[in-house]
């Protein structure tokens, strides 16, 4: 196992830990959430499945292109991996996603922001400020990355903070826990 493979184990371990100690902190803390049924928050909820879905989307392409040995990324986590003798269809499945990114980037970033507009989520439970600001982070880093007038420095930083697994792992462990201390 390369050392970066390790490093992503170890630090999703952490991250579970300490999600799980906060989890109880709050559970024992904080009067349980009444689910609202209200009709702005039944939209909110479709906005939230379909910003799970973009997720998973996006980190879909990041998974084909470890496969496929692509990118600085792959070359950083399995430096000394040869990709298979991939079929042509996933080097132009890959080459859609790639260009559809930022658009699809953008999209998640406001679906998920319409989500917690729409459902008015307790901001006391500090998963959710955490998300909100991650997926936040994500999406302004990714506007440096594109937007052309970025000074190199700036770019560079963009895609050190940007293209990683770090804050994905933990959008998926702090929404995870943050829902399970509001869902009956
Ligand atoms: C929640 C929203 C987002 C997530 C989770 C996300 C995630 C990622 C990840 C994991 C990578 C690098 C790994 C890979 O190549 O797949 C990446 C690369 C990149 N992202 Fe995003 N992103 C988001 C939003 C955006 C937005 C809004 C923009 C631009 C406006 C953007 C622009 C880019 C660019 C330019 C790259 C590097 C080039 C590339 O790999 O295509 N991203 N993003």
């Amino acid at each position: 196992m390369t050392k970066s493979i390790k490093g992503i184990l170890i630090y999703t371990a952490i991250v579970l830990v300490a999600s799980i100690v906060y989890f109880a902190y709050a559970y024992t803390t904080y009067p349980p959430t009444p689910e609202r049924e209200t009709f702005l928050s039944e939209i909110g909820e479709g906005f939230g499945e379909v910003g799970l879905w973009a997720l998973l989307f996006i980190y879909a392409r990041s998974v084909l292109k470890l496969v496929m040995g692509k990118g600085a990324f792959a070359k950083r986590i399995l430096p000394d991996y040869s990709p298979p003798a991939t079929a042509s269809i996933f080097h132009q499945l890959l080459g859609f996603l790639n260009r559809t990114h930022v658009y699809v980037g953008i999209a998640t970033v406001a679906i998920i922001l319409m989500h917690i507009v729409l459902m008015g989520v307790p901001m006391k439970i500090l998963f959710f400020p955490a998300v909100l600001a991650l997926v936040v982070w994500q999406g302004l880093f990714g506007m440096f990355l594109t937007w052309r007038y970025s000074p190199r420095e700036l770019k560079k930083f963009s895609y050190l903070v940007h293209a990683q697994f770090f804050t994905g792992i933990m959008i998926g462990i702090f929404a995870y826990f943050g829902h399970l201390l509001i869902d009956d």
